[in-house]
């Protein structure tokens, strides 16, 4: 090559080698390491019109598929094929024209016609006046690390399409799922009216005022009312979970006194438990409790679910709902001997419509919306409802309500702290 200014070593044996040899071996040496770089290295003559390549090195070969006869005395700019629109080359230009070193990416086609990715390296080489006499350019190959970089670039951009398509069907189906809760809250209102019309003409069947009615007649009114009861509750159900998802789930709370409450409710139930021969047990603290800030009405709807629950899934032994004050909260546990609810499917029996095991609904009926609705309805009023079970050995529920009197506090906090069975999940 007998280029200059390549040797400023300080004494490595390299050096010493060239030093020794003189310069035919240190052009030997210069050659080979040309030879061997396995970067492309291009050098120009800046002298010459044009700048045209002198040398290129085997590595050239490799990765432009052009042979060194086919090119010397020729410009780089074959490489670019017709892709000559690339900002890139006019920052090589400016670098060329002052004389200074430069690095781009650029675009080149290889002899194939195949397009490859160069990250170009230029340098000036100057003779012992400064002038720039030629340039030295060292290509890398970043084809692969483009197209990877490429295809990290498209993946971002399925990904956000994707996120994108995500958050605009999430959107969607709030909007399905609003446009159902009102149309369910709509049918099922509709459908008291009617249901409460029939359940009403059954009564006036019932009492004889349309004449006497015969055995069968009479069974067949009870079978009807009871069927017609079945559909008011499951209507009202409806009803009220649609309106727990709008947040239009209303509970009217002042103070009450549960011992009444209590006792409609497991007199409710009373008939049922006798029937299947188990036996319903109430226990209450000694004298009247003190009041709890409650509504009434819902009070009554959630002991009589828990109740009416606790007796379904019950064949022997029996039912107790006790009542104990602690902690400024009047707690409501209902037990059962029942068949008991496996541990993996305690979790979800307050979700709408869950039933822990469907053989279950099919012998048992039910909605599932029963639970859902009463832990809503606890929580609206201050309180919780939780549930504890033993497989075989029967369920706990357990819910809770702050008392009305002043002289409970301080109701919030202790009752957040105390959990002994997990009850006081607020
Ligand atoms: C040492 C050296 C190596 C070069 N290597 C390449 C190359 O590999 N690919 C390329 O597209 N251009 C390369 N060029 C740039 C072109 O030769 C030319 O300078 C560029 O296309 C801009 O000038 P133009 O507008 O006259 O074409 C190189 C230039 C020099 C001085």
């Amino acid at each position: 090559m007998g280029t200059d200014g390549t040797h400023h070593g300080s004494g490595g044996t390299t050096d010493d080698a060239v030093e020794e040899g003189g310069d035919a071996q240190r052009a030997r040496l210069l050659e080979g390491a040309f030879a061997a770089a396995t970067d492309a290295i291009i050098l120009t003559d800046a002298t010459r019109p044009d700048n045209p390549i002198v040398a290129v090195n085997p590595a050239f070969e490799r990765i432009t598929g052009y042979a060194p006869h086919e090119v010397v005395g020729r410009n780089c700019r074959f490489l670019q094929g017709d892709d000559r629109e690339q900002p890139e080359l006019d920052t090589l230009r400016a670098a060329l024209a002052r004389g200074e070193s430069s690095l781009v990416v650029l675009r080149n086609y290889r002899k194939d016609g195949a397009l490859f990715w160069n990250e170009l390296r230029v340098a000036p080489v100057r003779d012992g006046a400064g002038r720039v006499t030629h340039f030295v350019g060292v290509q890398n190959d970043i084809t692969d690390r483009v197209a990877a970089e490429q295809a990290l670039v498209r993946r971002n951009a399925e990904l956000e399409a994707a996120r994108d398509d995500l958050q605009a069907q999430a959107v969607e189906l709030a909007d399905a799922q609003q446009a159902r809760d009102r149309f369910m809250a709509t049918v099922s209102h509709e459908m008291r009216t009617p249901i409460n019309a029939v359940m009403g003409y059954l009564d006036l069947l019932d009492m004889g005022l349309a004449g006497e009615l015969a055995d069968p007649q009479r069974e067949y009114v009870h079978r009807v009312r009871r069927s017609s009861r079945q559909l008011l509750e499951l209507v009202n159900d409806v009803l009220d979970l649609t309106r727990a998802a709008y947040g239009h789930l209303e509970v009217d709370t002042g103070p009450v006194n549960a011992t009444p409450v209590v006792e409609e409710a497991a007199a409710l139930l009373e008939e049922q438990a006798r029937r299947k021969h188990i036996a319903l047990t109430v226990e209450l603290p000694p004298g009247d409790p003190p009041a709890v800030q409650a509504d009434r009405r819902r009070l009554r709807q959630i002991l009589v679910n828990l109740l009416a629950n606790a007796v379904k899934f019950t064949e022997r032994g029996g039912v107790a709902l006790r009542v104990t004050r602690r902690d400024g909260a009047l707690h409501f546990a209902v037990e059962d001997t029942g068949i008991g609810i496996a541990p993996e499917a305690l979790p979800f029996v307050f979700d709408e419509f869950y039933q822990a095991d469907s053989n279950l609904t099919r012998r048992y009926g039910g909605t599932g919306l029963g639970l859902a609705i009463s832990r809503r309805l606890a929580r609206l009023m201050g309180g919780d409802l939780t549930a504890a079970s033993e497989v075989g050995r029967g369920s706990t529920f357990t819910f809770w309500l702050p008392l009305a009197t002043a002289d409970a506090a301080p109701a919030a906090p202790a009752a957040a702290t105390r959990d002994a069975a997990g009850t006081a999940a607020v």
